[in-house]
Parts: C-alpha cells; structure tokens; sequence
C-alpha cells in the first residue's frame, strides 16, 4: 500500500498561561517586545552585525529589496536583474512589479544552484543585480558571486527563503549581499505561520524602514536627533510589517 508523505507538517509550540497572559497583557501589538527580541535572536543566529527588519513575508522582504534599489541611481527603466528561472513566484514578482525586466538564467541538475559562468554570461549594460536562490537549502559560492556583482556594479540579494540558519564556512547564507530574504511561512523549518525577515545592509536600513511602513518617516518620529512631530510619507512602500503575535511565536521558534 502507499504511504502518503505529507508536505509539510507545520511545528506547534506549547505555550504557557503564563506566556500567553504575557501576550495578552500587552498594549501595542507591532514592532514591540516579541519583535524585539527575534531581531536580537536572528542577529545571534545568523552572526551578522547587518541591520535586521522583520516582514510578513520573504516576498515582502524581496519586494523591500527592489524598491530600495529602485531608489538608487543605478535603476532605469531598462533595468533589469538576473535571477534562476528554476525558484518560487515571489523571486520574480517582486521585481517585475516595480518595473524591471528580468533575466532568467538556468540551474545546475545536479545541486538546482546558478553559476557564476551563467551569471557572468547573462550580464549586460542595463544589468543591476543579481538575485540568487538558495533552492531548498543548497549553496553555491555566494562569495564569488558577490564579488562578480562588486565588479559589475550590481546589487546582491539572496533569496534565502527556504535556507533559515544554512551556513557556508561558518558564515550564514543571507548575509553576504546588500539585502538577504528570509521566510517563516509555516511549509518552513522555523515558522510563524506567516513571516519573514529582511537582512540588510547598513546604508539601506533608512530607505528599508520608510518601505516597510508604507514609505513613511512613523518609525523615527521621537526617536534621537529627530525633532519631527508628525510622521509624513516619504518613499513608496508598502504594508510589510509583521505583528507581536507571530513574533511572539517566531520567539519560540527561534530557540530551537
Ligand atoms: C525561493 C523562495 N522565495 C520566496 C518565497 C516566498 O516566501 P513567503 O511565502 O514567505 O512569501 C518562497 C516560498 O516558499 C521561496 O521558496
């Protein structure tokens, strides 16, 4: 007879009264406490000193990534980004709906990766990044890769999706170019139902901030040297929050 495998079996945490009535008691549910300390245990994590936003998705911090670079001179309307044509929708639609054309090169058989030779084949003079996938965990030389995108002047983002905690000598995979995207939709080893993070670089933090909240100043109304009363909209963005209640689970996650 056939087993049937399921897919995917999403992890359940046992949560306390107490950690619950901890939740519950609580009088602002975004970007508070719980989302505090998952950015402190992502940093842990991943060893990385970037700066660490979290999003309701890997297709939210993928779209964050492409309008920060959409804001940067280097961006025309030719533009466009190479990217394997072997990965998830959201890789694609994260660029194609802020205007740029894409490249689609192809993977190995043998580890589903791209190739720096691939790369280094499809780049041409409207080329402005290169977006590389992790497919289910496996690594190729991100360091090579970067160094192609330096050479090239083009952005780095790793799709790092399906890849929370793989690490290449020692250093973790999202971590190596301007912008790293991660997933803890619930199909993934550590989840919060839905969400995401976005790992980035330090000179993007402001313009990452502004996209997540709408393309608004809110998160630095208050905070030192800002002397502003009223937050205004600034940039475009997008709804990519993600809120104290999947953080509060994401916590938990996070300590296995
Ligand atoms: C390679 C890749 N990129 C992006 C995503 C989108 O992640 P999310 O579901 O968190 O938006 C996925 C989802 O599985 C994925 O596999």
């Amino acid at each position: 007879m056939n087993k049937i495998i399921k897919f995917n079996t999403p992890n359940k945490n046992n949560f306390s009264s107490f950690e619950l009535k901890k939740l519950y008691n609580k009088s602002n549910y975004i970007n508070d406490y719980y989302s505090q300390i998952c950015v402190t245990k992502i940093a842990k994590i991943l060893k990385t000193n970037k700066k660490i936003l979290l999003t309701n998705s890997c297709s939210s911090s993928l779209e964050i990534a492409a309008l920060c670079i959409k804001n940067t001179k280097k961006f025309r309307a030719k533009s466009n980004i190479i990217m394997p044509s072997y990965t998830f929708p959201s890789t694609a639609n994260a660029f194609i709906k802020f205007g740029y054309k894409i490249k689609f090169i192809d993977i190995n058989h043998h580890d589903l990766m791209i190739t720096a030779e691939s790369v280094l084949n499809a780049i041409d003079t409207n080329t402005i990044g290169l977006v590389n996938v992790y497919y289910g965990s496996h690594v190729n030389n991100p360091k090579k890769l970067l160094k192609i995108c330096k050479e090239n002047g083009m952005f780095f983002i790793e799709d790092s999706a399906q890849s929370f905690g793989t690490k290449i000598d020692g250093e973790s995979i999202g971590t190596f170019g301007e912008f790293g995207c991660f997933s803890f939709h619930q199909t993934k080893n550590l989840h919060s139902g839905f969400g995401g993070a976005l790992v980035v670089d330090k000179k993007f933090y402001n313009t990452a901030t502004m996209i997540l909240d709408r393309g608004t100043d809110r998160e630095f109304i208050g905070k030192k040297g800002n002397k502003k009363k009223f937050y205004d909209w600034c940039i475009e963005g997008g709804s990519y929050m993600t809120s104290e209640f999947n953080s509060f689970f994401l916590s938990k996650e996070l300590d296995k």
